[in-house]
């Protein structure tokens, strides 16, 4: 049972996703809230905050209080100058939205992230939501038949599929190639269990990606498509969702290992700028899991 003395916790629906009060991050989050929202976090798959005018340099260092940040690349997106560790997702008339996909950050590396923390800077007048599935939810509604036959497949997953795709062929314009190829050779295809089980909770969910997740090992080409576009039209059910409208200066911070995330392409030509940090490592669940031992 988890009490949450220092913060609110007002879930969007019972499959995902909570909205926190109480915390103020540019006057600085003290242990226990933080265990707070890292607990909120376990609960919901994601949480988000409001109104939270902070830095690049203040949102880079409230992400490091949960674990390792990666350092940006500058290859799909832009990178902010003088913080290493953001990524500047910016989209207007030029530059059309195009991460409407779903998709778990990282889910096509060998070693997947475990967190993302994103923030509104400017906001379209209307539009640019985004949606959060709950993948525990979405697992937990299979039948106990789908369960078990899934229970021990792999599915392999390829940077290629989605950043190969024509949406995302802006990516590979002028020299920006380079950087693209180079995220191509560091990432190549790599096998994940399809049920996963939360290293933290125990809960199992589904891990997949309509935009990166290629086949399912150790059947044939038609029963792996088959089941692919079975369980992708399964999470994209309402049922296992919640859908975030931003306001500048609010904050989602999603657990990629539980949830996946489809950013709505509805704002063209309207602009939108985020900042988002990449947390590699879960420091306090790895804390909390230990302590359990
Ligand atoms: C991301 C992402 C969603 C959005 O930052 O990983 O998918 O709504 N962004 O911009
Ligand atoms: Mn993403």
């Amino acid at each position: 049972m988890t009490s949450y003395e220092r913060i609110s916790v007002t879930p969007l629906t019972p499959a995902v996703g909570a909205e926190l009060g109480g915390v103020d991050i540019a006057a600085g989050v003290d242990d226990e809230t933080l265990r707070g929202i890292h607990a909120a976090l376990m609960a919901h798959g994601v949480v988000f905050f409001r109104d939270q005018d902070i830095t690049p340099v203040q949102q880079r260092d409230f992400a490091a209080r949960f674990g390792r940040l990666r350092t940006a690349k500058r290859s799909a997106f832009l990178v902010e100058d003088g913080v290493p560790e953001m990524h500047v997702l910016i989209n207007d008339r030029e530059r059309p939205p195009n991460v409407n996909h779903y998709h778990s950050d990282g889910i096509f590396r060998a070693e997947p992230e475990f967190a993302s923390i994103l923030r509104a800077v400017e906001v379209p007048e209307a539009g640019g939501d985004t949606i959060f599935v709950g993948m525990g939810a979405a697992y937990d509604a299979l039948s106990d038949d789908m369960k078990a036959y899934l229970a021990d497949k792999e599915a392999m997953h390829d940077f290629m599929k989605l950043h190969g795709s024509p949406k995302k062929f802006r990516s590979w314009e002028g020299d920006n190639w380079k950087r693209m190829e180079a995220s191509r050779v560091a990432n190549p295809p790599v096998a994940h269990q399809v049920v996963k089980v939360h290293p933290v909770t125990g809960r199992k969910s589904l891990y997949i990606s309509e935009s990166f997740t290629a086949s399912i090992l150790g059947v044939g080409e038609d029963e792996s498509r088959g089941l692919l576009d079975m369980l992708n039209r399964h999470c994209a059910r309402p049922e296992f969702q919640c859908r975030f409208h931003w306001r500048p200066h609010s904050v989602a911070l999603w657990d990629n290992r539980s949830t996946s995330h489809y950013a709505c392409a509805d704002y063209w030509p309207e602009r939108r700028l985020m900042n988002r940090v990449t947390i590699e490592t879960d420091a306090l669940g790895a804390a909390s899991a230990e302590a359990a031992e």
